[in-house]
């Protein structure tokens, strides 16, 4: 039905007969002449047809935006370039014209910002639009790319049952029934994780899987409730050796995609990112670190203005600012409030106008308690330079470091430090093991699957929060990109850990019984990793949203706008699964 893509008509065409087919993007009839715009997935191509060539012209008439045509014509030189196109020196001299399909006025207005539920009910309408296209293009280029580079390494690509029985990554599962046991469900997988274990216990030594995911969980902008990962396993592999390897594909997915060379990644404990940073995704383009001043307030008289409880951990932690004379006292008090807002008691502040001047030439809500000495031991601490803003928190460490941690990403965010262009990757590293809930209950940091770091394991039941695991996050301007660890590959341990969580003896042979098992028949050392694919892709094209990147997304509330689903089922079918309703 086409000779050529509209895109690609160049001037080597010239005098050439070609077809072309797509759709109307713009007609223009200026009574002698029409123009028109014809699009398909490479670009855009003009046509004109002349009013002597009276048939074809009639039916040109009746041409309605949108509309899927195919044309016959000949290549011809533009009288006026036009450069904003790429076939923009060329122009195709009509004469004939298939109507394949008239189309209704469209509900959705492409050269207008439309509202986001009649994209998502019309997505594959809104697909159409070049920018659409363009991200799934980036998006295929970058699972070709991944693709080609696992299997040059030798990885095996192998599909796990989608059907199958829940794994605890954190959500809740979505479940579908079984008709032939009535009252019995499957589990859709929070990710492969036990079935690429199992793998590595079956020998297949390098195992990958571009899968499929569902996780039922609050959604927000870089979470979908159907997700895809970049699922990988090795055994006899080190946690450092995994790193190394993945740090190459992501350095080529950006120099493919976007030609830009990264450095080598930096690493960083998780509780150094937290004492640093606040956060254990810290966006590195902020160059804004938490400062630990607890030294300079020693004295008891500090702690009192502090209000601070010596039963905990403490810190007098800050951030430096640089923008502090841009502050009035009502944009300090917002962000004071803001913080306040969800939890914080009070932040302090001391705005730099004279270093020279001393404490007199300070603005600040610790004059109370400020000397010179104090105020040059801060100077010499944090480098500050007139015309800073120190923000200060005292409390316990981790209050310090989350809410400085917030204050951090807000400065970064309101002063626009996130350049769309920069960027940082960093892997965080050795996370704790286990985190304990407000009732004393421990659950996994990761999921219960992962390894102690080396000389952890013994005696972790003494102090469970101190103990870490061999376990890795990779994060890019902010974004948690994909996590893995080094695995539990003896069966007692395992057992160990399922006690030490709270999984009774009973659930576990129920839950897990077949992992424990499999891990008793030789099972390798392994270890892995799963990288979310569409928030590489989100970040690759600078979308903030990762709808934009997935062809058929859910909305926040997990609902399919275009299918209207989830729906309601008959009674007859629910009945057959054996499936009463309560209301
Ligand atoms: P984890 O739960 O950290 O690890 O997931 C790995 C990566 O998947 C992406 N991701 C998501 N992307 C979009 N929407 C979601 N709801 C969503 N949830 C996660 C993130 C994340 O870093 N089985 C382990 C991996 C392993 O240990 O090998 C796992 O799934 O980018």
């Amino acid at each position: 039905m086409r000779t050529k893509y509209c895109g690609n008509v160049k001037t080597s065409d010239l005098n050439k007969s070609i077809v072309v087919s797509g759709w109307i993007h713009k007609i223009r009839n200026f009574g002698q002449f029409i123009f028109i715009d014809l699009r398909d997935c490479t670009g855009i191509v003009q046509i004109i047809f002349k009013s002597i060539n009276k048939l074809e012209f009639m039916k040109c008439l009746k041409l309605k935006h949108e509309s899927c045509v195919q044309i016959f014509g000949v290549v011809q030189k533009r009288s006026k370039q036009n450069k904003n196109l790429n076939t923009g020196k060329i122009e195709i001299l009509g004469n004939k014209i298939n109507i394949l399909n008239l189309s209704k006025p469209l509900p959705l207005d492409y050269s207008n910002s439309k509202t986001e539920d009649v994209c998502l009910k019309y997505r594959y309408l809104d697909l159409r639009r070049p920018e659409s296209f363009k991200i799934m293009q980036i998006r295929n280029n970058i699972t070709c790319l991944i693709r080609n580079f696992m299997s040059k390494k030798n990885f095996l690509d192998v599909e796990t049952p989608i059907l199958t029985k829940s794994t605890p990554e954190g959500a809740r599962d979505y479940l579908v029934p079984s008709r032939n046991y009535p009252g019995k469900f499957y589990a859709l997988p929070q990710s492969p994780q036990l079935f690429k274990q199992l793998l590595m216990i079956s020998g297949i030594d390098r195992y990958y899987q571009i899968a499929k995911c569902f996780r039922d969980e609050d959604l927000r902008s870089d979470r979908q409730p159907e997700f895809t990962q970049i699922d990988i396993e090795v055994s006899f592999m080190s946690s450092t050796k995994i790193r190394s390897l993945i740090e190459k594909l992501i350095k080529k997915i950006w120099l493919k995609i976007l030609n830009i060379r990264l450095e080598k990644f930096p690493t960083i404990s998780f509780n150094q990112a937290m004492k640093i940073y606040g956060s254990d995704k810290p966006d590195l383009r902020n160059p804004m670190k938490i400062i630990d001043i607890s030294n300079i307030f020693i004295k008891k008289k500090f702690l009192l203005f502090f209000n601070i409880n010596n039963k905990y951990k403490n810190k007098i932690g800050l951030l430096c600012f640089p923008k502090g004379s841009e502050f009035s006292r009502k944009n300090i008090d917002k962000y004071s409030n803001d913080l306040k807002k969800i939890g914080l008691k009070k932040l302090f502040y001391i705005k730099i106008n004279q270093r020279e001047l001393g404490i007199n030439g300070t603005q600040s809500s610790i004059k109370k308690i400020l000397d010179d000495q104090i105020f040059q031991k801060i100077l010499k601490k944090t480098n500050a330079k007139d015309g800073d803003i120190l923000f200060l928190i005292a409390d316990k460490e981790t209050i310090v470091n989350k809410y400085l941690g917030i204050l951090r990403e807000k400065l970064g965010n309101d002063f626009n430090f996130y350049n769309k262009k920069t960027w940082k990757p960093i892997w965080i590293i050795n996370f704790p093991m286990f985190k304990k809930n407000s009732l004393g209950k421990f659950s996994s940091v990761h999921h219960p699957f992962t390894s102690f770091k080396k000389n952890h394991e013994k005696n972790f039941e003494k102090k469970p929060e101190l103990s870490l695991s061999d376990s890795y996050d990779l994060v890019i301007n902010g974004y948690e990109i994909g996590g893995g660890s080094v695995r539990i590959h003896k069966s007692d341990v395992q057992k160990k850990i399922f006690d030490f969580i709270g999984i009774n003896k009973k659930l576990q042979k129920e839950k897990f019984g077949f992992l424990i098992e499999a891990l008793e028949y030789g099972a390798p050392p392994h270890a892995g990793i799963a990288l979310g694919l569409d928030r590489i892709t989100m970040i690759l094209t600078q979308k903030n949203n990762i709808k934009d990147v997935i062809a058929f997304p859910k909305t926040t509330s997990a609902t399919c706008l275009m299918t209207n689903s989830p729906s309601e089922l008959k009674m007859s079918t629910l009945k057959k699964l054996g499936i009463k309703l309560s209301n």
